[in-house]
């Protein structure tokens, strides 16, 4: 495993934090490159449960560096607040096996403020984030307004760079959004306390992590959200600001793309969104609240109920085409024990026109109908099958039939969130790129 991406490869929390921790153990080096506390990453081991935000989930692992790249965008009290918890915990997290980009973007107050401001002001046309900070974040680092941890790190260079954005920021907060603006005393002295605490983290990681890589040591991309969540390929407007699939790993680790051999897609064997926007295969009424039921689905960041709905073969056929995936990953298949028959779409109508690919800038898109095909379901617990062919044999005919929908290969399957509940597919041929459609 030399560099290897890993990505969701729908709308997010598609368990891309158990893969990642379950993968770990074969890597040397985790790192996160884009997002930041708006990603929820479930881990749990040995019956204990760890949600990270901003830590790599490669963190719950002896030995191993986690990184958190320049392109992640780092609120410094859910960073320190993440730290001790994890230490809290028994979890050693030190300056030797957590790094943090120097030339991250911070997320201040005055971003979360206005995050949750503008979602209040766009009313019924509203993203449905998590309040993070994440949007406004990075399009102060677009504008060149924002302040990045190294700016953080020395507090004249600070005091000028976060006068000047909150003389803007504060305008926008009291004349707008008609809130109290932000004392900048009390901002400067909050948030170097803060830099003073983060220093011994911070560092140049793209130059880290190169220097392990051309050092021999095997490198792993955790991202976050999904693909579908992409900022330039995913549901425009409803998506994040930042690059979620393979297609953010060079800018946000400073990261060479052709040195990626391997990349990853991970999904659920049912899909699921948090948040406004459309969601083709979205099921309303009884069957989505029985999948949200069953999948236990609710946000890991902000406890919303996830939207439910089936998989959609030509949703991930974009995805894990527009990332060039060499493989992917089926997770919660354990979830769809007990349904009848399993639905999957496989392709789209929309005004009596059918679409067989997704159509990816289509400004109709929430109005698409989903076509269906079905596949008979099983009974059996799987929670413990840790071998392919133990599966029941109406569960592998829908692991294969879906595979064979999509064209990619499908190298392991999950069936419970444990990190020891994994079935890996032996013999499944994942070392070229397969070009989806
Ligand atoms: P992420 O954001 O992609 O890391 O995913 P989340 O952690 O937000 O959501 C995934 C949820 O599914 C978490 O509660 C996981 O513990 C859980 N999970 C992961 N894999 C499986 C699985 O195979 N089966 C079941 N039942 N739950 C899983
Ligand atoms: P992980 O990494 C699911 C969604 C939000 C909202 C949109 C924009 O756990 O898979 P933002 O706060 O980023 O500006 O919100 O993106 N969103 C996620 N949905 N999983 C996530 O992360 C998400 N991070 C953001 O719900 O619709
Ligand atoms: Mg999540």
């Amino acid at each position: 495993m030399p560099a290897v991406s890993v990505f969701g490869a729908q709308w997010g929390d598609e368990g891309k934090g158990k893969i990642i921790d379950r993968l770990a153990a074969e890597a040397d080096v985790v790192v996160r490159y884009q997002g930041g506390a708006n990603a929820g990453h479930t881990v749990v081991v040995a019956g204990q449960k760890y949600v990270l935000h901003l830590i790599p989930s490669g963190i719950l692992h002896l030995g191993k560096v986690n990184v958190i790249g320049n392109g992640v965008a780092v609120d410094p009290l859910k960073f320190l607040e993440e730290v001790e918890g994890l230490r809290t915990r028994g979890v050693q997290v030190d300056g030797s096996n957590l790094r943090l980009s120097s030339s991250a973007h911070v997320i201040f107050e005055h971003h979360r403020r206005i995050d949750q401001a503008a979602e209040r002001w766009r009313g019924e046309g509203r993203i449905g984030t998590t309040g993070r900070g994440i949007g406004p974040c990075y399009a102060d680092k677009a504008a060149r307004t924002g302040l990045r941890v190294c700016d953080l790190l020395e507090p004249e260079h600070a005091r000028l760079r976060l006068r000047a954005a909150l003389a803007e920021k504060n305008a926008l907060i009291s004349q707008v959004h008609g809130e109290a603006p932000l004392d900048l005393e009390q901002q400067l002295a909050r948030y170097t306390t803060l830099a003073g605490q983060l220093a011994p983290f911070v560092g140049d990681t793209a130059f880290q992590v190169r220097e392990a890589y051309s050092q021999g040591r095997r490198v792993l991309f955790e991202g976050a959200q999904g693909a579908m969540l992409d900022i330039d390929h995913g549901t425009y407007p409803f998506v994040t600001s930042s690059n979620t699939g393979v297609d953010g790993i060079p800018a946000g680790a400073g990261f060479p793309a052709r040195w990626i051999e391997r990349a990853i897609g991970i999904a659920k064997a049912y899909c699921t969104r948090v948040g406004e926007g459309p969601f083709p295969s979205e099921q309303h009424g009884p069957l989505g609240e029985r999948i949200r039921e069953a999948g236990n689905e609710y946000g890991a960041t902000t406890g919303r109920p996830r939207r439910c709905g089936w998989l959609d073969a030509p949703q991930m056929r974009y995805t894990l085409g527009w990332n060039g995936a060499t493989s992917w990953i089926m997770t919660n298949l354990d979830v769809l024990t007990g349904f009848d028959s399993i639905p999957v779409g496989i392709g789209y109508k929309l005004h009596g026109k059918r679409f067989a690919e997704y159509p990816a800038s289509l400004s109709g898109i929430e109005d698409l109908e989903v076509e269906y095909t079905s596949f008979p379901g099983w009974t059996e617990d799987i929670t413990a099958v840790r071998q392919y062919d133990r599966l029941p044999r109406r569960c592998r005919e829908y692991v294969e039939s879906v595979e064979k929908l999509i064209g990619v290969p499908i190298e392991m399957l999950s069936v419970g969130p444990e990190r020891d509940q994994v079935i890996s597919r032996a013999g499944v041929h994942h070392g070229t790129p397969v070009g989806a459609r």
